[in-house]
C-alpha cells in the first residue's frame, strides 16, 4: 500500500511499511562466505594456534597493509585500544586535540590515558576538523592531535600543515575510512599512523577488531611491543604494555570479510547512489555528498534542517522506526556535550552538525527496492511537514494527561 496521509503513518497507527521480518537497522554486519570462515577457523583448531601473532593474524596484516598501500600494520582487538596504543607509542602527553563530533572512543581514549581531549569544531558541510580552529587551540602543553576521517572522506592537508608547523604528533582515527581513498590512492599513510576498526558493524570486520598502520618502522615495532605487554624479545619488557592482541578467529573473519570487500563495496556505492536519486529534491533533508567511487559507503548520512523540513532528526527517526526502519543519530551528542567532557567549550558548527544528523541503513541486507522504500516514506514526511509535528506533539501530550 502507498502510503499518502498523516494516518497511514505507523507512528500515528497505520500498518508498519516493513513487515517484522523485513526490518531494517543501520550497522548490520556483512557476512562473507561462510565455508571460508569455517575452514579458517578449522585450521587455526588443527594448529592450536589461536592466539598470539598466528598465520591468520600475520596474513590479515599483510593484507590491510597491502589495501592501505603503507609498509607495516599491527592488528589489534579493537580500535579503541588500538588508539590507546598509538598515543602511548606516539608519546603524546598533555593535551591532545579531538573533534568533537566523533563516536566517544576517540576522545576516550585519550582520556584512558589519563591526557586531556581538547575539542575543536568541525566544517559544517564534511563534518570533518577544522584545521584553522585546531591551531588555534594549540597551547604549550599541546602534544598531539587526532583527525577523524569521518564518513571515511580524507581531513584535509592542511591539518597535516598544522602538526608539522607546529611540531606535533598527527594520529588518524580512520575506523571509518578502510579501503578509501583520495585521487585514486589510500590516504592511509597521512601522519603518524592511522587506526582502523574492524568491529561488527564496520564495512570489513573482524568480530572486533582494530589496527594501527603506519610507515614508520620504529613506530610500528613499539606499538607492536605495547600491544603485547611491552615484551621485545621472549623475556624483556621495554614497555609499560597492555594486552590489545587480534585473536586467530578474529582475524580469520577479518580474511573473509577482506575477501567480500570488492563486493560489499559494489554494493554499498550502488545503494549509496540509489538513495541520492531518492533524496535529491526532497525539502530540508540534505545528503552528504562524497564521490561513492572514492569511498566504502558504509555511512549513508542525512541531514535534516528542522526549519525547512518541517520536524527534525529525532521525529524522522521515530517516525521511521515505526515503519520499520531503525536509523541512527551519530554522533549526537558531540563529545563536548558527554558528561566525562562537559567542558562548556562553544563549538557552533559541531552543536549545528549534531542538530540535523540522521544515518540511514545500508550493507549487503539493504535492497535497491528497500531504499525505494525508505525514500518514499522520507518524502511523504518531507510533504507533510510540519503537520507531522503537531500531530506527534499533540498525541504525545495526550498520552500524559
Ligand atoms: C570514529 C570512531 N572511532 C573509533 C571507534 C571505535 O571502534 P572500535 O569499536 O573498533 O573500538 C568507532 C566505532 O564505531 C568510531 O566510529
Amino acid at each position: 500500500m502507498t502510503k499518502q496521509r498523516l494516518d497511514d503513518l505507523a507512528v500515528f497507527g497505520g500498518t508498519p511499511a516493513f513487515a517484522a521480518h523485513e526490518r531494517l537497522t543501520v550497522g548490520v554486519p556483512n557476512i562473507g562466505d561462510r565455508d571460508r570462515l569455517f575452514q579458517r577457523l578449522t585450521m587455526a583448531l588443527d594448529k592450536r594456534w589461536l592466539s598470539n601473532n598466528g598465520a591468520l593474524v600475520q596474513d590479515f596484516e599483510e593484507r590491510v597493509a597491502d589495501t592501505s598501500a603503507v609498509r607495516h600494520c599491527v592488528a589489534m582487538c579493537n580500535a579503541t585500544v588500538a588508539l590507546q596504543v598509538g598515543i602511548k607509542a606516539l608519546g603524546m602527553t598533555g593535551e591532545v586535540i579531538v573533534p568533537s563530533f566523533t563516536f566517544s572512543a576517540t576522545a576516550h581514549a585519550v582520556g584512558w590515558l589519563g591526557l586531556t581531549p581538547v575539542f575543536c569544531d568541525v566544517d559544517p558541510v564534511t563534518h570533518l576538523l577544522d584545521p584553522a580552529h585546531a591551531e588555534s587551540l594549540i597551547t604549550p602543553r599541546t602534544s598531539g592531535i587526532i583527525g577523524v576521517h569521518v564518513w571515511g572522506q580524507p581531513c584535509s592537508d592542511e591539518l597535516t600543515e598544522v602538526a608539522r608547523r607546529n611540531g606535533l604528533k598527527l594520529l588518524f582515527d580512520g575506523a571509518h575510512s578502510f579501503g578509501c581513498l583520495e585521487e585514486g590512492r589510500s590516504f592511509a599513510g597521512r601522519g603518524d599512523a592511522t587506526v582502523f576498526s574492524f568491529h561488527a558493524t564496520k564495512v570489513v570486520n573482524a568480530f572486533e577488531g582494530g589496527a594501527l598502520v603506519t610507515d614508520d618502522a620504529a613506530l610500528a615495532r613499539r606499538v607492536r611491543a605495547i600491544q603485547n605487554f611491552g615484551l621485545v624479545a621472549e623475556d624483556t619488557v621495554n614497555w609499560v604494555g597492555t594486552n590489545a592482541k587480534m585473536s586467530e578467529a578474529s582475524a580469520a573473519m577479518g580474511l573473509t570479510s577482506l575477501d567480500a570487500m570488492p563486493e560489499i563495496f559494489a554494493h554499498n556505492r550502488d545503494i549509496y547512489r540509489a538513495y541520492r536519486a531518492g533524496l535529491a529534491h526532497v525539502p530540508g533533508i540534505r545528503m552528504l555528498d562524497y564521490d561513492p567511487s572514492a569511498n566504502n559507503c558504509q555511512y549513508v548520512v542525512i541531514e535534516v534542517d528542522e526549519d525547512a523540513a518541517g520536524f527534525g532528526p529525532d521525529l524522522l527517526r521515530t517516525v521511521l522506526r515505526a515503519e520499520g526502519v531503525t536509523c541512527r543519530r551519530y554522533f549526537s551528542p558531540a563529545c563536548h556535550a558527554m558528561t566525562p567532557y562537559n567542558t562548556g567549550a562553544s563549538l557552533p558548527q559541531t552543536d549545528a552538525v549534531t542538530r540535523r544528523v540522521l544515518q540511514l541503513p545500508t550493507g549487503m541486507v539493504v535492497t535497491r527496492a528497500d531504499v525505494a522504500r525508505v525514500c518514499g516514506l522520507i518524502q511523504l514526511a518531507a510533504a507533510l511537514g510540519n503537520d507531522i509535528t503537531e500531530r506527534y506533539e499533540a498525541t504525545t501530550a495526550t498520552a500524559l494527561i
